[in-house]
């Protein structure tokens, strides 16, 4: 069998498969299947700034104010509050039950004092931390230079607070997506996380309101991280981890060739139950059995942009031969 043993972040992982922040990850008896299903790694769901700032009575307040610029937060509240206590506390259990690492999540949009939490996060043991910069910025007044100043600020504060590694979860709609990459190495993150994926709020046509809805990803959305996992690999010396639309092996395999460290599952898991981890990594072993690679490392990055003779492909080229090879 090939070995998938990953280095991420630093860490050693027995597979490259990670349970991504989300519903099933606070839960320990989620984390414990997860490692015995073969989890590499997991990823805690995330404290969220508003949960930091505010009091438990100023919560839903603060929830309401934040919803412009972070809808996430207020998707993602669970019905009793996890505070930070219970926080602390869950990444104090899931050290004690597993072997694998445990990344903490901090969710946010703007520098604060809230950044000097992620130091107790780390007193309680977990292995690394997982920062999700998830803000809508909607403010015709800012511009993308500034918010990407106040990003990077919040990860030297984060990076200045924490010895352990850190890892940014960044959205795909930057207008210079490799530059922003490059510039989040450079402030501290040894890994970032393509990429987050924002909830779209609807409309209801008979409340004449909106309403938030959670829906699971579709595979075909993996082929954004897909994107931009190949031409960022070998231009950052951060780790990459693919984040949203990956379902089975060969969902995995596509971003480990692109160059992805390690593969992130949320909806995969939540729709076919952790156990699924088992079947997709089974079908990673046996497709590097047939092609008689004997590690993951082996093909990583082997379909990068840096590494393929059609770099096109990655960029404008391939849309202009499509486009144009159309005849309806
Ligand atoms: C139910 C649910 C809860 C989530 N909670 C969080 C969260 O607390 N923090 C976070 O960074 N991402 C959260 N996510 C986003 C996932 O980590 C992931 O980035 C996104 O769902 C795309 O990956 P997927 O296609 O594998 O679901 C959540 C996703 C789901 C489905």
């Amino acid at each position: 069998m090939a070995d998938l043993t990953t280095d991420y972040l630093g860490l050693t992982l027995p597979s490259p498969l990670v349970v991504a922040s989300s519903a099933l990850s606070n839960r320990l008896e989620n984390l414990e299947a997860a490692e015995g299903h073969g989890a590499g790694a997991v990823v805690l769901r995330s404290l969220f700034e508003e949960q930091l700032e505010a009091t438990n009575t100023e919560l839903e307040e603060a929830a309401a104010r934040h919803a412009d610029s972070s809808p996430e937060a207020r998707t993602y509240f669970p019905p009793q509050r996890v505070g930070p206590h219970e926080y602390l506390s869950l990444v104090e259990r899931a050290k004690k039950a597993l072997d694998i690492p445990v990344i903490a999540s901090l969710n946010c949009c703007a520098p604060g004092s809230w950044t000097g939490y992620a130091r107790e996060i780390a007193s309680a043991g977990a292995d690394a931390l997982e920062v999700n910069l998830y803000a809508v910025e909607a403010d015709p007044e800012v511009s993308g230079a500034e918010v990407e100043r106040r990003y990077l600020e919040v990860v030297r504060e984060l990076r200045a607070a924490v010895k352990i590694p850190l890892a940014v979860k960044l959205s795909p709609y930057f207008t210079a997506l490799a530059h922003v990459a490059r510039q989040l190495e450079l402030a501290g993150a040894q890994g970032l996380v393509l990429f987050n994926r924002f909830l779209q709020p609807d409309l209801s046509l008979d409340r004449l309101a909106p309403i938030s809805v959670m829906s699971l990803s579709a595979p075909g959305e993996a082929l954004l991280p897909l994107r931009w996992m190949g031409l960022l690999h070998g231009r950052t010396k951060a780790h990459l981890a693919a984040s949203t639309g990956v379902y089975d092996a060969p969902g995995a395999l596509k971003q480990i060739l692109a160059g992805a460290q390690v593969v992130q599952l949320a909806s995969a898991l939540v729709k076919n139950g952790v156990p699924h981890l088992g079947k997709v990594l089974q079908g990673m072993e046996e497709w590097l059995d047939r092609q008689g690679h004997s590690s993951l490392a082996e093909v990583r990055g082997t379909l990068s942009q840096k590494q393929i003779s059609d770099p096109g492909a990655f960029e404008r080229a391939q849309y202009v031969h499509l486009i144009l090879s159309q005849n309806v």
